[in-house]
């Protein structure tokens, strides 16, 4: 078991004094390219990373959850705005799909840094609806599952995400990313051998809270949703570089991105498959400058990343996520991560930014029963 896994049934044993008899974890996700894509019906690219969420449930007693993080027990069926709000929306969305999970209680922990873009919401609700899947029975597969946890997030926590999240969660396997086809849901795991290419995967969590994250997020989604009208489309993933002269204003910029983004997203594919790390990094630049002037999504804390980033010698660089703020991504040299962070600790300083905080992720499994 992992830390985070022994920590969870740890917790859980001491809380309620029997054994778990489920123990699942799942965990948070990077997105190496493709970027509100998913909405559009298009194609992104995560990968999941080595941090995770850990779940130890059982059907016995009473109907409680537990975080050994935050220290603190709720009821399962009370409506709150806290971390409960994740575990309790997959209880609903599985009774929604037709899948009744008797009463049960259940101990978390996790590492997956919070409110920073890399999902830790998604890492719950996957670790949840995975044990609870074992926990009753119900043999659902882990597509299944991902869209589970989708409708928990849009429609019990109230949050209109794509599928993107989920399914990287719930199906990223070690070692590599996930080309994620969001119109079919296909889903193809693409070698990520950034070791052997003598390269890191190094976070830039930019701490500016994402503040805009939500009425920015919708902003674009609509906006996507008028020039796919305007175009006479099903979704943007349907559009064309030419179809793009018929358009105008933010509606172009907008469409512009997510077009010239799918595109990315397949050559990425193509370059990860072929281990060509200076075409993919090119690609990650371009998405940035994409999303910076044609999605206007970009901060001066995450462009002020990516800058330093290229002149330390990063291959590629770009934000991830929704944007507004959170986390930023660079492909370095392996062994000049210090480097990069302290430059861009000066840089930050220099412009009166907040302290940003680093990471280097390895592409890790994605959730799984562990006992
Ligand atoms: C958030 C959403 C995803 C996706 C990204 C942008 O992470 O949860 O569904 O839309 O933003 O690519």
């Amino acid at each position: 078991m992992r830390e985070t896994e022994t920590r969870a049934r740890g917790a859980y044993v001491e809380r309620f004094g029997g054994e778990p008899e489920v123990v699942a974890s799942a965990p948070g996700r990077v997105n190496l390219i493709g970027e509100h894509t998913d909405y559009n019906g298009g194609f992104v690219l995560p990968c999941a990373i080595d941090r995770r969420i850990a779940v130890a449930a059982g059907c016995d007693g009473d109907e409680v959850l537990y975080s050994a993080d935050f220290g603190e027990a709720r009821p399962l069926r009370r409506e709150d705005d806290s971390w409960a709000k994740y575990p309790r929306g997959v209880l609903w969305a599985l009774g929604e799909d037709g899948h009744d999970a008797g009463g049960f209680r259940a101990a978390l922990a996790g590492d997956v840094p919070r409110a920073s873009g890399l999902s830790s919401s998604a890492a719950i609700e996957a670790a949840t609806v995975l044990a609870l899947d074992a926990l009753f029975g119900f043999g659902l597969d882990k597509k299944t599952l991902a869209r589970i946890c989708q409708r928990a997030e849009n429609e019990y926590v109230g949050v209109g995400s794509g599928i993107m999240d989920q399914y990287a969660s719930l199906l990223c396997e070690a070692g590599s990313a996930l080309l994620i086809d969001c119109r079919s849901l296909e889903a193809e795991s693409v070698p990520l051998d950034l070791e052997g290419a003598g390269l890191s995967l190094v976070v830039c969590d930019t701490r500016v809270e994402r503040g805009l994250a939500d009425t920015g997020y919708n902003d674009r989604r609509a906006a996507c949703e008028r020039a796919a009208e305007t175009l006479g489309v099903q979704a943007l993933r349907d559009a064309t570089e030419g179809d793009l002269e018929r358009l105008s204003g933010e509606e172009l910029r907008r469409a512009r991105h997510i077009v010239t983004e799918n595109a990315r997203v397949i050559r990425a594919a193509d370059s990860l498959r072929a281990k060509d790390f200076e075409v993919f990094g090119h690609l990650m630049y371009a998405s940035h400058e994409s999303m910076r002037d044609d999605y206007e999504i970009s901060t001066p804390e995450l462009d002020a990343f990516v800058e330093t980033a290229r002149k330390n010698g990063a291959p590629g660089a770009r934000l991830t996520g929704a944007g507004f703020g959170g986390c930023a991504i660079a492909l370095m040299p392996s062994g000049s991560t210090g480097t990069l962070a302290e430059a861009c600790l000066r840089a930050f300083a220099d412009r009166g930014f907040e302290r940003p905080e680093f990471y280097e992720f390895v592409a890790a499994a994605g959730a799984e029963v562990v006992g």
